[in-house]
């Protein structure tokens, strides 16, 4: 793994948007993995930045989401559809068709699953993937377990994410109960792996996730087998490393 250290969030995510730059001018029609979350907000607005001052083309790039949530619809501004729009797509050129997530309003699990799977396999698999890194060690939505999923999966949001996100619906049974994620397999099967972590709060998780053994109750540890990780974090996320 390779770590490379930012002074903080705002050169985090300048670092982490320069790798995602160059490998979008190295192979201009590369499929990119991206995230949502807090973290790589910032890498975005660096990417739309750096598209505004004409360095970057997105006309023929592909990507494919980590996950999106069962049952939301694409308006809903909860949507991670609705999170990538706002943050990226509607601000660069970049042609929609060739943006896929997860599609949230398949009731059908098995099949919004494997539908997904044949996406991810036909535009060739990820060049690079984008993660944040959750406080117990997810990654997309591969939460804490004793086994890593290895293809998209569904799964059950714990009680605790589902009354956290209660406040940005009008109603508990509005609230998202469960999301569809890439499984492990899919995400180790990208070429380059980018990882973002930001904050002292993620410090403790990331020296498990660098140092610590290799196992499902991290499911990030085992980017430690990955032939070409790096990290970018921030000083407070690597002060315990
Ligand atoms: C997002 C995702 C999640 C987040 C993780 C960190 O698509 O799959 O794994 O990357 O929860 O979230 P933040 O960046 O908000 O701390």
């Amino acid at each position: 793994m390779r770590i490379i250290r930012a002074k903080d969030y705002d050169d985090m995510s300048r670092k982490a948007a320069n790798i995602i730059a160059a490998q979008m001018i190295m192979k201009p029609d590369c499929v990119l993995g991206l995230a949502t979350g807090s973290t790589p907000i910032g890498t975005y607005a660096q990417l739309v930045d750096a598209y505004n001052k004409g360095d970057l083309d997105f006309s023929t790039i592909t990507t494919v989401n980590l996950d999106e949530y069962k049952g939301i619809t694409k308006d809903n501004d909860q949507s991670y559809y609705y999170f990538m729009n706002d943050n990226l797509f509607s601000k660069v050129n970049i042609d929609k068709a060739r943006t896929f997530l997860p599609d949230g309003m398949e009731a059908d699990s098995k099949k919004a699953c494997e539908e997904y799977d044949k996406i991810v396999e036909k535009v060739g698999g990820q060049d690079l993937q984008l993660l944040g890194l959750g406080h117990n060690g997810h990654i997309g939505f591969n939460e804490p377990s004793d086994v890593f999923k290895s293809g998209t999966h569904c799964v059950d949001l714990t009680e605790s994410t589902i009354k956290a996100n209660q406040r940005f619906f009008a109603s508990y049974d509005d609230v998202p109960k469960q999301a569809y994620t890439m499984g492990i397999k899919t995400i180790m099967s990208a070429k380059k792996i980018l990882v973002v972590v930001s904050g002292a709060d993620k410090a403790a998780i990331l020296k498990e996730v660098v140092e610590g053994p290799i196992t499902p109750a991290v499911q990030a540890s085992i980017l430690q087998l990955h032939d070409d990780v790096t990290i970018v974090a921030d000083e407070a996320a690597l002060s315990m490393l």
